[in-house]
């Protein structure tokens, strides 16, 4: 008799079992498509970042420049625009490219703005300093190189694309 009654109630665990499994699995069927449908913009390429055409060669010169340039970006479901900034200037032929940010916590840095650092890049948060090329300088809050913009330059002009650290 106990042991009728203990099969019965198994075979109800078992019907509750199947049936929450099976209502599961049919549940994932819908709502995993769904999921994907309603995710998928977010989930292509959100990395990628066009070039964007900043400055004419002919403007640059030995002394880094500011350039302040905008552009549209795709984020997933919506379209804004973005505002940047480039420090660029002329080694040579090449023309180097680099990220305003400093490295230290985000500020924004600035070329020869503090007399007692002249020639240097400042970040006026905590006194970080780099050098022309954007490295760091030693005993300053930095730990790194400033980023250095993706580049190309095409008949003149120059495009940039994402910042990439140096690390
Ligand atoms: S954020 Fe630049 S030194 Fe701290």
């Amino acid at each position: 008799m106990s042991s009728e009654k203990e099969h019965r109630v198994s075979r109800r665990q078992f019907l509750t079992y199947t049936l929450t499994g099976v209502g599961g699995f049919m549940a994932a069927g819908i709502a995993l498509p769904l999921t994907r449908f309603a995710l998928d913009p977010a989930l292509e390429g959100g990395d990628e970042q066009e070039m964007v055409a900043v400055a004419s060669v002919d403007e640059l010169t030995e002394e880094p420049q500011r350039f302040d340039y905008s552009f549209e970006q795709e984020d997933a479901w919506h379209t804004s625009e973005v505002t940047q900034t480039a420090w660029l200037y002329l080694d040579g032929d090449e023309v180097v490219a680099l990220s305003p940010v400093c490295t230290h916590l985000g500020c924004t840095v600035d070329w020869d703005s503090n007399e007692d650092f002249p020639n240097q890049f400042f970040c006026p948060c905590h006194g970080g300093r780099f050098e022309k090329d954007g490295v760091n300088v030693a005993g300053t809050p930095p730990t790194r190189p400033l980023d250095v913009y993706e580049m190309e330059v095409r008949d003149g002009t120059v495009y940039l694309g994402r910042p990439i650290s140096r690390d």
